[in-house]
C-alpha cells in the first residue's frame, strides 16, 4: 500500500550528496584540465509556456553533478591557474519582489553557505567577468547551447585572440567540450549516489505495485498513469524521470507511446514504463500485466520468454564483461524461444543475423542510468565495447512486440496479435555480481497475477 507512512514503506531517507563529495567531484575534474584554463558549465533559463506559466524546470545534469545547484540561469566558472582552482557560481540574486511571486532564492549568501563553491555573484555580471577573465586563459572548457550570452562571450574571446594575435597575444585559442570528461566521472556511481538511486527505484517499485493492485478491465491508461505519478509525489520523488508510458493492447507495441488516453479492455496486457526522479536520480522500470488479472496462454508464453531473456541479461552484468554481452544474452534467449513457439521459422542463429528477431525486438537491451534516465557515458570508447566496472548502473529491458497494425506483420498468427511485453530493471554492477536496484518490483508471473486487482 503506497499511501501510508513513507518511512515505514521506504525506510530512512538516504543522505543527500555531501559538500565534500561535490568538492571531490570538482577536484577530480579540475585536476584533468590544463593549466591557465577556464571551465564553464551553464544551466538554461526556465522556458515560458504561456503568459505567467513556465514549463517545469530541471537543470543541466553536469552542473547538478558538480555542485548540486539546481536553479535556472546559473553559471559555474572555475578558473585554473598555477595548478590551483576556484569555483565561482553566477546565480539569480535575491529579489524580494520576484521572490514574493516565484519563491525564495538562496542568493549569493545562501549559495556560499550551503553549496560547495568558493565565491558567487549575480548572473548579471557573467558577461563582464568572462570577457576579463578569459583574457588570461589559454583553453576554455565549455559546452555550447545552454546560455547564449556565455556562448557569445566565449566565441568573442577566442576570435579576438585569433584576430589580434600579432598585436596582443592575449586570450584562449581553444574551446574544448568538457562533457566527455564529466561523463567518465558520472559513469561510476559513488555509495551515496547508489543509495539515492536505490531509493528512487523503491519509490518507483511501490508505485508499480499500487498500479497492479488497482488494475481491472476497463481502467483507463490515464488512471494508471495517475496512480503511478501520484505515488511518485506522495512518496517524496520530485517528479517522473521521463514521461510515463502506459499502453494497453496494441499501444504496448509502440515503444515510446505517451498518449495514455485509451481504456484498457478485458484481455489486454498493459505495458507500464515509468520511473521517478529522486534528488536528481532516475529510476526506469517497466512491467507488463493483464488488466483482468489473468494472462492468456499465449500472453503467458511471451511473458515468460521475455522474463527468461531478462534474467539471462542480468546474469551477464558482471565486472569485466563487455556491456554488449547483455544484448547477446537477451537476444539469444529470445531468438531460441521464438523459434520454439513457431513465430520465427529460420534457426535462432540466422534470426540473430538476418533481422528476423529485430522484427519483434527492435531496441537495445539497456542503457546507463543515473542523473539522466539515458545517462552519459560512451558505450564504445575508441571503438571497443566498454567493460563493466563496479559502480556502473545499467537498465536491462528486453521486450517483444507483435503490433498487428504493422504491414510487415500481416501474416502473424492471431494468437500473438497486439501483444507487447517489456520487463525492465535497473542493475548495479558490483564485485559480488549484479545488484538489482528495482528488485522490490515483482515480476514473477504468479506474484503479479495475485497482486492485480487486490486493492
Ligand atoms: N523509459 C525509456 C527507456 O526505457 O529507455
Ligand atoms: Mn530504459
Ligand atoms: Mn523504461
Amino acid at each position: 500500500m503506497a499511501f501510508g507512512n513513507t518511512a515505514e514503506l521506504l525506510g530512512a531517507k538516504p543522505s543527500p550528496i555531501s559538500k565534500s563529495e561535490y568538492r571531490n567531484r570538482q577536484e577530480k575534474l579540475y585536476s584533468q584540465l590544463t593549466d591557465e584554463s577556464a571551465l564553464i558549465i551553464c544551466s538554461s533559463s526556465a522556458k515560458v509556456r504561456s503568459n505567467d506559466v513556465h514549463h517545469p524546470y530541471r537543470t543541466n545534469s553536469d552542473l547538478l553533478y558538480l555542485t548540486g545547484w539546481s536553479e535556472p540561469d546559473s553559471v559555474l566558472l572555475a578558473i585554473k591557474s598555477d595548478g590551483k582552482w576556484n569555483s565561482h557560481l553566477f546565480l539569480q540574486p535575491r529579489n524580494t519582489e520576484l521572490e514574493i511571486w516565484e519563491g525564495r532564492r538562496p542568493g549569493v549568501e545562501g549559495a556560499l553557505e550551503g553549496w560547495a563553491i568558493d565565491t558567487a555573484s549575480s548572473i548579471e555580471e557573467v558577461e563582464g567577468v568572462l570577457i576579463k577573465e578569459l583574457e588570461n586563459t589559454e583553453v576554455v572548457y565549455h559546452s555550447v547551447g545552454f546560455n547564449s550570452i556565455v556562448d557569445s562571450a566565449v566565441e568573442k574571446a577566442i576570435n579576438s585572440k585569433t584576430r589580434a594575435r600579432q598585436q596582443i597575444g592575449e586570450g584562449p585559442t581553444q574551446r574544448i567540450d568538457p562533457s566527455g570528461l564529466i561523463a567518465e566521472l558520472r559513469l561510476i556511481k559513488s555509495e551515496a549516489e547508489i543509495e539515492l538511486m536505490r531509493y528512487s527505484a523503491e519509490i518507483s517499485s511501490l508505485a508499480h505495485i499500487e498500479a497492479m493492485k488497482n488494475g481491472y478491465a476497463g481502467i483507463g491508461e490515464w488512471q494508471i498513469q495517475g496512480i503511478i505519478e501520484g505515488c511518485f509525489r506522495y512518496l517524496g520523488a520530485s517528479n517522473w524521470a521521463y514521461p510515463s508510458i502506459v499502453g494497453c493492447g496494441e499501444n504496448a507495441t509502440i515503444l515510446h507511446y505517451h498518449a495514455n488516453n485509451q481504456e484498457c479492455k478485458d484481455g489486454d496486457v498493459v505495458l507500464i514504463d515509468a520511473g521517478s526522479e529522486y534528488e536528481g536520480y532516475a529510476a526506469d522500470i517497466t512491467r507488463s500485466w493483464p488488466v483482468n488479472g489473468k494472462f492468456t496462454e499465449s500472453q503467458k508464453k511471451i511473458y515468460n520468454l521475455v522474463l527468461k531473456s531478462q534474467l539471462a541479461a542480468i546474469d551477464a552484468c558482471v565486472v569485466g564483461n563487455e556491456y554488449i554481452e547483455i544484448h547477446r544474452a537477451a537476444s539469444k534467449v529470445l531468438a531460441e524461444g521464438l523459434v520454439d513457439l513457431g513465430i520465427i521459422t529460420c534457426s535462432p542463429e540466422e534470426a540473430l543475423e538476418n533481422g528476423e528477431l529485430k522484427k519483434y525486438f527492435m531496441h537495445g537491451t539497456g542503457h546507463w542510468i543515473g542523473l539522466d534516465v539515458h545517462d552519459v557515458g560512451i558505450y564504445k570508447p575508441e571503438g571497443k565495447p566498454r567493460k563493466f566496472e563496479s559502480g556502473m548502473v545499467i537498465t536491462i529491458e528486453p521486450g517483444l512486440y507483435f503490433g498487428d497494425w504493422r504491414p510487415d506483420l500481416n501474416d502473424l498468427d492471431p494468437q500473438w496479435a497486439g501483444i507487447g511485453i517489456r520487463i525492465e530493471d535497473d542493475v548495479l554492477i558490483t564485485e559480488n555480481g549484479p545488484d538489482v536496484l528495482s528488485s522490490r518490483c515483482p515480476k514473477n508471473l504468479d506474484e503479479i497475477e495475485s497482486l492485480i486487482g487486490s486493492s
